[in-house]
């Protein structure tokens, strides 16, 4: 058995006692032919391993280089240097594997974040992306302990798809047939028939359909899986592939919704101030040495603790869209026209408009409610007024959206009247009309985008960072 060994987080915490310990793990720096710097990825912080002059030979020694791995042996003792409590007093040092000074990218020196997209293979080795993946997995650790506890059912919704959940056509083609020469109709289109599923096929942009015929028999249940969407957009909050966390609640409506969504939200952010609080003390640090490089007006009021806490400690400002509007026409941003999109009732809000709102005026997370049926999705609930839908978003200081959700529409007759005015093929979604048929009740669920979720809690800006291997328009690398 090769993994007889301590985890580095694990020796941090321990009470020193010359006892014999194995460590294994990468190279930060190596220091003074004597002190190496040795990080094994379970915590930020490196153990230091003293060699003491004498132990290792020449050769030995000029392998130790920074992203070299090693497996050494000693015994953890009280520490004399600054910054630590113990040290392991290095007996046996075995290279496992070694790594070229020269031609290791990453160096013991501050890196862009632009530098380390392009080397993301590495990036995993450094403090800040260390930081930030086990951060991530807190968060999705978090998520399912939320819901379980609750009594959800994870639901696992399939990949591909012969439906647009969202209506919206934003979707990535799954086919086998060849590109050159694909069998035709009489009428020259393509014959999906002859495709792998017969028919026309996709990756999922949502697995909210799926959800709710279950959410028809278990009442509550999630998804929390990768959803795919080939919208053009190249910004810091867009990804090709993202992973979406959707709940799906029989017998909730509106208001039910946001309360769940509310508590869900700070559950997970207080998760992860709990459990992570080394990561996320690293994480402010860089940000606050980040923001002095900004003038003074750019500057966020609140360092990266105190915004979480903030959102933790207050009420969500709920709003409908009617009053958002209106809140948008009486700002002095409009009035100063420093707004590039219009405002007006029925415009889809943009960035700008949902910045405005989150940042400059409630200064808080905000649920936008009751916005006009036009432009939001087909299987939303009608409200009373014919003319908005019980559309809920969550927009997040930093961030904008980060959910969106609704109650649905459970009445068969509406619905149906709805799917054939946005042009929703009616005929192939029977299996999704039947939940309106048999038993149907008021039903609500809603979708977190998780990458801006863990943007929002890592403070990190651009979405390309908080995700392992981003997909992005013209970037499929790795
Ligand atoms: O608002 P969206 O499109 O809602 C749905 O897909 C619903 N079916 C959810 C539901 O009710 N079950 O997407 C939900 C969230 C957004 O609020 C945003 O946080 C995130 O998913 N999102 C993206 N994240 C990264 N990259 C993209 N291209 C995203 N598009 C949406
Ligand atoms: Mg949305």
């Amino acid at each position: 058995m090769f993994n007889r060994r301590t985890k580095i987080k694990e020796l941090l915490a321990a009470e020193p006692a010359n006892q014999e310990v194995t460590v294994m793990g990468w190279v930060r720096t190596f220091r003074n032919s004597q002190f190496i710097a040795l990080n094994d990825g379970s915590c930020n912080q490196n153990l230091q391993v003293v060699a003491a002059l004498g132990l290792l030979d020449e050769e030995t020694l000029k392998r130790i280089t920074t992203g070299a791995s090693l497996k050494v042996a000693g015994a953890l003792v009280p520490s004399l240097g600054k910054g630590q409590k113990v040290e392991l007093k290095a007996t046996a040092v075995e290279i496992l594997g070694d790594s070229d000074a020269e031609k290791y990218p990453l160096q013991p020196k501050k890196h862009s974040l632009e530098y380390l997209r392009e080397i993301a293979h590495l990036r995993f080795r450094t403090n800040t992306f260390g930081a930030v993946f086990r951060i991530r997995h807190s968060l999705a650790f978090a998520i399912h302990r939320f819901f379980n506890d609750k009594g959800f059912v994870y639901l696992h919704t399939p990949i591909i798809t012969a439906s647009d959940a969202e209506g919206a056509g934003e979707m990535f083609r799954v086919t086998t047939l060849p590109f050159n020469n694909p069998p035709r109709n009489e009428d020259g289109s393509i014959n999906f028939k002859e495709d792998f599923f017969g028919k026309s096929t996709n990756l999922t942009v949502s697995g909210q359909l799926e959800g709710e015929l279950a959410a028809m028999a278990f009442s509550d249940i999630y998804t929390f899986g990768p959803t795919f969407r080939a919208e053009n957009s190249n910004t810091t909050r867009h990804l090709a592939e993202f992973w979406m966390v959707e709940p799906e609640m029989a017998f909730y409506d509106i208001e039910d919704n946001m309360n769940l969504a509310e508590e869900f939200i700070k559950y997970i952010i207080k998760y992860a101030m709990d459990n992570n609080r080394e990561d996320l003390e690293f994480l402010a640090q860089r940000l606050a040495d980040e923001e002095k490089q900004l003038p003074q007006d750019k500057r966020s009021e609140f360092g990266l603790m105190e915004k979480l806490a903030f959102v933790l400690n207050n009420a969500f400002e709920r709003i409908t869209y009617t009053e958002a509007i209106d809140i948008l026409l009486n700002s002095p941003a409009y009035k100063k026209k420093k707004f590039q999109y219009e405002v007006k009732w029925g415009i889809d809000l943009q960035s700008e408009h949902e910045r405005y709102l989150v940042e400059k005026h409630f200064r808080k997370p905000v649920i936008v409610t009751g916005y006009p049926a036009a432009i939001k999705a087909f299987y939303m609930r009608m409200n009373d007024d014919e003319k908005t839908v019980a559309a809920m978003d969550i927009l997040a200081p930093g961030i904008g959206e980060i959910v969106g959700g609704s109650q649905r529409e459970e009445r068969y007759e509406k619905l149906t009247a709805r799917m054939k005015a946005m042009q929703v093929p009616v005929e192939e979604m029977q299996w999704y009309l039947d939940t309106r048929r048999f038993g149907s009740v008021p039903h609500a669920g809603f979708g977190l985008g998780f990458e801006r979720m863990v943007q929002f809690v890592t403070g990190m800006t651009n979405i390309r960072d908080v995700i392992p291997f981003a997909r992005t328009p013209k970037n499929c690398e790795f």
